[in-house]
């Protein structure tokens, strides 16, 4: 009797980063390679499986992908199939395409979804579970701020960029004695920010789990200017906001169920600090740089073994969970879990603690 071949799809959502490549070459060369199984790639994230587009991904399609950044099945922040954005005219419509995107995946026979994505794409991934649909997810972003993982690909790769242009602003702030304000990504949490700053040695770090108080910046400031360190630099995450005072927002994305995209503390920022201290204030906005370009090696490693996980527990029918790690171990946590919201950073954190015990300042 010939047994069917298993037959699983993958799926990128939300924003790309480094080394979302590296994980779809693990998954579909694993399963091609050792499991003998047939692998689709859907295009575009939820777009794709809600409008049947789609190709079939061969053992040479994912080969020579390691170190590409970005995705090569596209991806989108927008679609969701629970809430997808239909445009009438000048207003938009929101319709439940839900079950179009479930009958897709039905016709084409897929034993499992595969899920690469961050809290919004695994939290439509989770509602498609509780809805029949079997799935494994993968923890990506740059912001790391996802549940059941200690680390997330994409972020490492993200703090070696941010850490490399605070190392470049350094030489300038320094020769032209100057306040830096380099501002990097993360809306709710601030993984980038600290990790950026404590390796790129920023004497004042601001992350949203951390409201920050202007004068104590202020403060800090003058109070290096006195001891010959004239120049300072301050790493911001854009979702950092002053004690009792609001985030800043860039734009809506309307389509989006997470519509507020950020952007400009730093700028915001910068006039304070020049107002309040009289010394000349500059802000870099490092934003999307972060997204791009080549994952680093502990990225492409990460992404490598969680992927080929991934395909275990396609194996083993162990649907409905994502795959993370923990210490130097590989888990599993259900996707329920991942739902509940962002990992936010503890205010005793390790890293804030020793950098607090270097000096550094978070505004506090
Ligand atoms: O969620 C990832 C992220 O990179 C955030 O850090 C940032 O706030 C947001 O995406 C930016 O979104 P967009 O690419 O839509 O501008």
């Amino acid at each position: 009797m010939v047994m069917k071949k298993k037959r699983i799809a993958i799926l990128t959502g939300g924003g790309d980063c480094p080394g979302i490549n590296a994980v779809i070459r693990a998954v579909a060369k694993k399963a091609i390679n050792e499991k003998g199984m047939e692998v689709i790639g859907i295009e575009d994230g939820y777009h794709g499986l809600i409008n049947n587009r789609w190709r079939t991904l061969r053992y040479d399609d994912v080969s020579g992908i390691l170190t590409l950044g970005g995705t090569i099945l596209g991806t989108s922040k927008t679609a969701n199939p629970y809430r997808y954005a239909v445009r009438k005219g000048d207003r938009l419509e929101f319709k439940n395409l839900s079950k179009i995107a479930i009958k897709n995946l039905k016709n084409l026979d897929i034993d499992c979804l595969v899920c690469i994505g961050g809290d919004g794409t695994l939290g439509i991934a989770y509602r498609l579970f509780k809805d029949g649909v079997p799935i494994v997810g993968l923890p990506k972003t740059i912001d790391n701020d996802l549940r059941g993982t200690d680390i997330t690909f994409g972020f490492n790769s993200a703090v070696s960029i941010a850490t490399e242009g605070i190392d470049r602003i350094h030489t300038t702030a320094e020769s032209l004695h100057r306040i830096m304000i380099v501002e990097v990504m993360g809306h709710k949490t601030g993984w980038i920010a600290l990790y950026s700053g404590v390796a790129g040695g920023g004497d004042i770090i601001l992350i949203p789990e951390i409201p920050y108080d202007i004068h104590s910046i202020a403060e800090k400031v003058i109070d290096r200017n006195k001891k010959g360190k004239r120049f300072s630099i301050v790493v911001i995450a854009e979702g950092a906001k002053p004690k009792g005072g609001d985030i800043i927002i860039q734009r809506i994305v309307k389509e989006s169920s997470d519509p507020i995209r950020l952007g400009g503390i730093g700028f915001v920022l910068g006039e304070q600090i020049e107002k309040m201290t009289g010394l000349e204030t500059r802000t870099v906005v490092m934003g999307h740089l972060l997204r791009g370009g080549s994952p680093t090696p502990f990225d492409r490693i990460l992404a490598t073994g969680l992927g080929a996980k991934a395909v275990e527990l396609i194996e083993d029918k162990n649907f409905g969970y994502m795959v993370g790690v923990k210490g130097n171990s590989l888990v599993t946590t259900p996707l329920k879990e991942i739902a509940r919201g962002p990992k936010l950073i503890p205010f005793n954190h390790p890293l804030i603690k020793t950098a607090r015990s270097l000096g550094t300042c978070f505004g506090d």
